[in-house]
């Protein structure tokens, strides 16, 4: 017989952790109120003009998986996903490279003519990867194009980036947890977090270390 134990909150308790930003309850609770706006402004935007559109989720992987999988879970329309890939911070790396497009990964059709899309990513930084994503769904010709986005760092870039929806505005520090890696870990963890000092240094004698 299954036997339903009191949740037990691990995350303090991880070594690795400086801070935690947003606990799993408040991202859960952010995320519902988020869905609930983009399912209100599509409900009005079909009513007023589009009356038979689907809408067409656009995640930026691999950081918005875990964003995506709630968001898409608490959206009562009807929608598919197309998937698109792009890094811009390769391994240990906590500054932007550039976006570039993973080749052969994502499925996005050479021609979006009519689509209505919702592009979504883990975070707005300097903004390069979202305007990348944007300018190759507008050569694919849709009908309609919003951005989401689970959070904003404060710099003047992100602030400046026009974005539809914002789950949450941070301060301009690295994070992890929730999808957002730091050298491909960390996606895991449920909380958003900072990371201890020790992790990002190369001669830290950790076994998520950096190579
Ligand atoms: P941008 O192109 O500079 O806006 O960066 C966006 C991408 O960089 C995101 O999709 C993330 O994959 C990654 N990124 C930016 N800031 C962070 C961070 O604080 N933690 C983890 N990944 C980040
Ligand atoms: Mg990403």
């Amino acid at each position: 017989m299954h036997v339903a134990r009191p949740h037990v909150d691990e995350s303090p308790t991880d070594p690795d952790i400086a801070a935690v930003l947003f606990d799993r309850d408040t991202i859960a609770a952010r995320v519902k109120s988020l869905a609930q706006r983009i399912a209100d402004d599509w409900r009005a935007y079909t009513e007023a003009e589009h009356h038979a559109a689907d809408l067409t989720l656009v995640p930026i992987l691999t950081g918005s998986f875990i964003f995506v999988a709630d968001l898409i879970r608490c959206l009562p329309m009807r929608l598919q996903i197309r998937l698109l890939s792009i890094s811009s911070y390769p391994g240990p790396a906590t500054t932007s490279r550039g976006p570039q497009v993973q080749a052969g990964l994502g499925n996005l059709p050479a021609s979006l003519e009519g689509a209505h899309l919702l592009l979504v990513d883990d975070i707005l930084d300097s903004g390069r990867t979202l305007a990348m994503a944007v300018d190759l769904l507008r050569q694919r010709r849709p009908a309609s194009l919003r951005t989401a986005v689970l959070l904003r760092k404060d710099r003047p870039e992100a602030r400046a980036f026009p974005v539809d929806y914002v789950c949450f505005d941070i301060p301009d520090v690295f994070v992890a947890g929730y999808g957002l890696d730091y050298n491909d870990y960390y996606r895991n963890l449920p909380d958003i977090v900072t990371l201890r000092p020790e992790v990002f240094s190369p001669s830290a004698p950790h076994e998520n270390a950096p190579c």
